[in-house]
């Protein structure tokens, strides 16, 4: 934790035009300064940075913010990382507290491995540039699969002498424990008997996302096929398998300039692309497709377009990984390669400008992709119509945001000619029999969400801890914060009593709400949002999103950013193929259901008390007026079902 006056003294040094001005080319234009952006792709500059107050804008893709927002942004750090870099940048000491010894310890631990690594990478890219062997064997396998000098330096490729254990001696002499060595994966045997253990093998360093090695894949040159095609190091300090993605480092950049990330398979398949130059292209080397691997991908797009090869197992491998993407909230997109390619070769047949294409031409969003792939053989049999319907309800199921989820029902709804209430009501089954499973209660009506089950399926460990009602106040926040400036249609009447539709901006219509029926929220942060707000409205300017995102208060701080990166924005949808008519339809629903089960929750939560208290009770009379209370809390839960019934239904 940093402490607050650090950082006060952080953001009082830092100067925008200074710490932008590092990354981008900036010309004088008036008071401001004007570059091109960073994060799109353009060629006339829009990209304005104000000195006087201490912002960025793109008017292009329209990110903005302060020092702190850049740095985090364009290096895709946390927060405390974005500030350590700007302290570090204007000599500014952030007091941090003091490592134990044990922590010291594994600290140079770690630092062995990383030095260790990087010594072997060295040694063996070196053999297979400088030695006879490495040269007529290693080298000579790279270029006969099309691989260039320029590829096989970038990724640091390297070759292994097919002899006992010259590595280990040479890395012996140079003083590396055999401990450590075996340790990290790259000797065999024992600390008595040692032995090279990528003998013969070429060899893929895997970085992670700084540039280090954290360990190695070695591939056999042979088709013996007694043994593994592929050696990979251990899982170690430095190298968790489900964390780490082949080719991450050389890609992130390229990933978050495309906004889109593409998923391959293997080694060849993530230098083939790369060598082409199609650099937004990472592999899930070494283990299927991870949840932490799509995390990661996340933290810099997104969207992710699948690209495997077009046999069976590249079709089920692409199944279950789109499933896995979608649940994180992302989008993706699935390309099936021509039979018997794979990108690798698929890149190494084509012109580049035909790659392109087949991509471009022949990415499917899942549901395009199940329908065709699942339909083949279904033609006009209603039963398994039925099935496949089933599967990619299943999918749209697992997709966290119930805006995104209802928007993909439209365009299964239109695939697959069924009415949209049909589907809807699909939907809703799966979602209640999730409910059942983790063992939740369903409520009476579960329409397009609920939000219990919701915040169940995305983050199982957490709902327990958290203070009843915390998901839905949250919710509301975090409409305020993404959408509060939107303008909603509401239906309501004029002063005659006539029926009329109202354009209200979103925070208007929850604030004015809330405080109509005089609720607070529990969640200290919250309230402090909701404040913010209600002055906002009553001076008719609106906070934007920075206000919230260089806060001084870090928890405001960490709320915003963390609700701002966790949906999508409803501007993204065109992008990604699925039109979506009525966004302000939508969201309005978004926001009317979202009040209701809040409230909904706020009711239960008095309904509770009541209970607690009556049986507390043994006078008849206090017993009545309890009932009482009760009865009216019932009745005001039938209306507001009812009433989330309606707004689900329309
Ligand atoms: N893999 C592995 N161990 C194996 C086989 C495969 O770790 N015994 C991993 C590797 O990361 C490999 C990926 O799975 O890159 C894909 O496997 P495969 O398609 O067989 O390998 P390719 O990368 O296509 O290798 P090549 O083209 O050199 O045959
Ligand atoms: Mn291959």
């Amino acid at each position: 934790m940093i402490p607050q006056d650090t950082i006060m003294s952080i953001l009082d040094s830092v100067r925008i035009e200074e710490v932008v001005g590092d990354f981008v080319s900036l010309k004088k234009r008036g008071a401001n300064l004007i570059g091109v952006c960073p994060f799109h792709k353009e060629k006339t500059p829009s990209f304005i940075v104000s000195p006087a107050k201490g912002i960025f804008k793109c008017f292009g893709c329209g990110k903005a913010g302060d020092s702190v927002r850049f740095i985090m942004e364009h290096e895709h750090y946390s927060y405390p990382e974005a500030l350590r870099f700007l302290a570090q940048k204007y000599g500014i000491i952030i007091e941090e507290k003091e490592r134990t010894p044990e922590e010291l310890m594994a600290q140079n631990e770690r630092e062995r491995m990383f030095n260790v690594n990087t010594f072997a990478q060295q040694y063996f890219s070196e053999v297979m540039k400088k030695q006879e062997e490495g040269i007529a064997v290693g080298m000579s396998y790279f270029r006969e699969r099309g691989f260039r000098d320029a590829i096989i330096d970038k990724f640091q490729l390297g070759y292994c002498l097919n002899q006992r254990d010259t590595f280990i001696q040479h890395a012996i002499k140079n003083g590396y424990s055999k401990e450590l060595l075996l340790k990290i994966g790259l000797a065999s045997g024992n600390e008595e008997r040692l032995y090279d253990k990528y003998q013969g093998r070429v060899i893929f360093p895997i970085h992670n996302l700084t540039g280090k090695v954290v360990g190695f894949g070695a591939r056999i040159l042979s088709g013996d096929k007694t043994k593994a095609k592929y050696l990979n190091s251990p899982e170690s300090e430095i190298y968790n398998k489900s964390q780490t993605l082949y080719g991450i480092f050389f890609a992130k950049n390229e990933i978050s300039r495309l906004d889109n990330c593409i998923l391959v398979e293997g080694y060849a398949d993530v230098l083939s692309m790369h060598q082409a130059g199609i650099e937004n292209t990472v592999a899930s080397s070494g283990t299927s497709l991870t949840t932490e691997q799509i995390r990661l991908i996340s933290r810099y797009t997104k969207n992710v377009t699948i690209l495997y090869d077009g046999d069976s197992a590249g079709i089920h491998a692409a199944l279950r990984g789109t499933d896995m993407i979608l649940e994180e909230g992302m989008n993706v997109r699935i390309v099936v390669l021509p039979p018997d390619e794979d990108p690798d070769s698929f890149v190494q047949h084509n012109p580049i400008e035909v790659v392109r294409d087949y991509i471009s031409n022949n990415a499917k969003d899942f549901i395009s992709f199940k329908t065709q792939l699942l339909l083949k053989d279904a033609h006009n049999d209603p039963i398994k119509r039925a099935e496949v319907l089933k599967d990619i309800v299943g999918s749209i199921a697992v997709i966290p945001d119930a805006i995104y989820r209802a928007t993909y029902i439209k365009e299964c709804s239109r695939l697959m000619e069924m009415p949209e209430q049909s589907l809807m009501n699909e939907l809703n089954k799966i979602l209640r029999a999730k409910a059942k499973k983790t063992g939740l209660e369903p409520q009476q009506d579960f329409g397009v969400e609920d939000v219990k089950v919701e915040q169940q399926l995305q983050n199982p460990n957490v709902v327990d801890s958290a203070p009843v009602g915390f998901y839905q106040e949250q919710e509301l926040v975090k409409l305020l914060l993404m959408y509060g400036d939107r303008e909603i249609d509401i239906d309501g009447v004029d002063e005659n009593n006539n029926p009329t539709i109202y354009k209200i901006s979103v925070a208007s219509f929850i604030i004015d709400d809330l405080k109509n029926d005089d609720l607070l929220f529990k969640d200290e942060i919250h309230q402090i949002i909701f404040n913010v707000y209600d002055r906002a409205l009553d001076e008719g300017q609106l906070p934007k999103e920075q206000y919230f995102i260089s806060n001084e208060n870090p928890r405001i701080v960490e709320l915003a950013a963390n609700l701002l990166s966790s949906r999508y924005k409803l501007d993204n949808w065109g992008k990604h193929d699925i039109k979506v008519k009525t966004e302000e339809d939508v969201l309005s629903k978004m926001v009317i259901t979202t009040l209701l089960r809040y409230k909904d929750m706020v009711i239960d939560d008095k309904r509770n008390e009541i209970t607690k208290q009556l049986m507390e009770t043994e006078n008849v009379d206090d017993q009545m007026i309890l009932l009482h209370k009760k009865k009216k809390l019932d009745d005001i839960r039938i209306r507001i079902n009812k009433e989330l019934g309606i707004v689900v239904a329309k």
